[in-house]
């Protein structure tokens, strides 16, 4: 018989943990697909409307959820990316092939300026990822003075003649990207001493240094962020770690995007809160290494990765996004919190057409899926002071799979309110939950839910708002939430 969990929740308003970074909302957009070309840049002639290419919709879909930074162009692609292939008229661009990603024409039309118009069109920061693998010294560190120069160099002069005055303000740099694979297949050794090489070359003007990020580890390997953080000593700022969440936990068979049992929404459960673990033993190498707290934990490639839709490019990681997405995505958001003072900066993978995303395009048709009304409900909880709470909860599953029933994140807003997240990842059970609170008398909570009656509820071009945030408010005194559902609420 179907039974309610009871969740008891105790903090003190008056406690405040680390600020959650805003960054900890960042995206990702790889030359994978049509996650840029379709997806984000449909050029100025297309009928798809657009500013100066740039499909409207998206940009305005993307504004709405408060994007704060944008990862770009890669991924796997960046270690083969050669930026001055991707600057001057559009129409004299060489065309390559992109090996990675469906041997498919890449046509350079989107390249550095277009990325920066992109990002400051969205109001969002800039994470550019440079190329170590296949690039050379010099080759990133010219890159990065015709981004920055401010002087009349002749880099910063070519930047002038392509239509940019003032330098872009890149906020992150990557030195290459997963170095123990695509990357180049390298030993943390190896790749520790190319980053201090690279990193020595990387000049920029007075004040303008992006926050340098080294390419480390994934899953549960911890070997890469010791290393690199043994090893580096100075010009670093993060190590990046990368995880995704396949249902099965087999490449070859990775699980389906839709259509899938309760015993495949528990698997997937189970596998993405692996992640809190994972990113509690990197963070225990960092303290070892590194107890200042000065170099931070990026998670920058992260989501759901499924079997390819049988009649798509497999190439192309295209993938429906359901109810089990969203509630993923918020599971995953509250670990970050939990890890606030380390784990600064996260990309989902990715933004638009490619694994867990946020919109999905049909030519001129776009849909958002719940993943994208995860970040929407979220949002407030960008730049919050976390407040550190204990939280007991039953447990959804058995044996070696079992995660907590119900997770949750308390903060104060930018905005001075206080918010709660709760997320139920149990399909069939709702939860009570009590709330102890000390330094305030609350009796209610207002803001949204995300729930369906089907695990695989989603949103398609047929019928594109199937699923989205509704109106919540409760009182304290009777809070119950249902299954599989994502809520995010005011306190008052
Ligand atoms: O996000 C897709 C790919 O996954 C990225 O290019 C790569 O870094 C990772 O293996």
């Amino acid at each position: 018989m179907a039974k309610d969990h009871q969740v008891d929740i105790e903090f003190n308003v008056s406690n405040a943990g680390p600020v959650i970074d805003k960054d900890i909302y960042g995206q990702f957009a790889e030359h994978l697909g049509r996650g840029i070309y379709e997806g984000v840049w449909v050029g100025e002639d297309s009928d798809i409307p657009n500013t100066r290419g740039f499909r409207n919709d998206v940009l305005n879909a993307l504004k709405e959820i408060k994007v704060p930074l944008v990862r770009w162009p890669g991924g796997c692609f960046a270690d083969e990316y050669h930026w001055r292939e991707g600057i001057g008229p559009r129409n004299e661009r060489p065309v390559k092939v992109n090996t990675h990603w469906g041997g498919v024409e890449e046509p350079n039309t989107f390249g550095t300026h277009e990325f920066f118009e992109f990002v400051e069109l969205l109001g969002a920061d800039a994470y550019v990822n440079g190329n170590l693998g296949s690039g050379s010294v010099r080759e990133m560190a010219e890159w990065v003075e015709y981004m920055t120069g401010e002087k009349g160099s002749t880099l910063a002069n070519e930047r002038r003649a392509n239509g940019r005055e003032e330098p872009f303000e890149i906020a992150y740099f990557g030195i290459g990207n997963e170095a123990w694979g695509c990357g180049g297949h390298m030993r943390p050794e190896y790749y520790s001493d190319l980053y201090k090489q690279y990193a020595t070359f990387l000049k920029t003007p007075h004040g303008k240094k992006p926050k340098f990020v080294a390419s480390g580890g994934h899953s549960e390997d911890t070997t890469w962020t010791d290393v690199l953080s043994a090893n580096i000593e100075q010009n670093i700022d993060g190590i990046s770690y990368h995880y995704y969440t396949l249902p099965s936990g087999d490449w070859d068979a990775k699980g389906r995007a839709i259509n899938f049992t309760e015993d495949e929404w528990l698997a997937t459960m189970n596998r993405t809160y692996k992640i809190d673990g994972y990113i509690r033993d990197n963070v225990a190498v960092l303290e070892k290494n590194d107890p200042d707290g000065d170099v931070k934990l990026y998670v920058d490639e992260w989501g759901t990765w499924y079997d390819p839709e049988p009649e798509r490019d497999p190439g192309f990681l295209y993938q429906q996004n359901t109810l089990r997405d969203a509630v993923v995505a918020a599971v995953n958001f509250n670990i970050f919190h939990k890890y606030a003072e380390r784990v600064t900066m996260t990309n989902i993978a990715q933004m638009v057409n490619v694994l867990q995303a946020m919109i999905l395009t049909d030519k001129e048709k776009m849909v958002l899926t719940p993943t994208y009304h995860t970040y929407g409900m979220y949002k407030v909880f960008q730049d919050a002071t976390s407040i550190p709470f204990e939280i007991e909860t039953g447990n959804y599953g058995s044996g070696d799979k079992s995660v907590p029933a119900v997770t949750a994140s308390v903060a104060r807003g930018t905005d001075g309110k206080l918010y709660l997240a709760l997320v139920n990842l149990d399909p069939k059970n709702g939860a009570s939950i009590d709330l102890d609170v000390d330094g305030a008398k609350l009796t209610k909570a207002v803001g949204h839910i995300l729930t369906a009656n089907e695990l695989d509820a989603r949103n398609t071009f047929a019928a594109p708002e199937q699923l989205q945030p509704a109106a919540f408010e409760a009182s304290l005194k009777d809070f119950d939430i249902p299954a599989k559902s994502v809520v995010v609420v005011e306190l008052k």
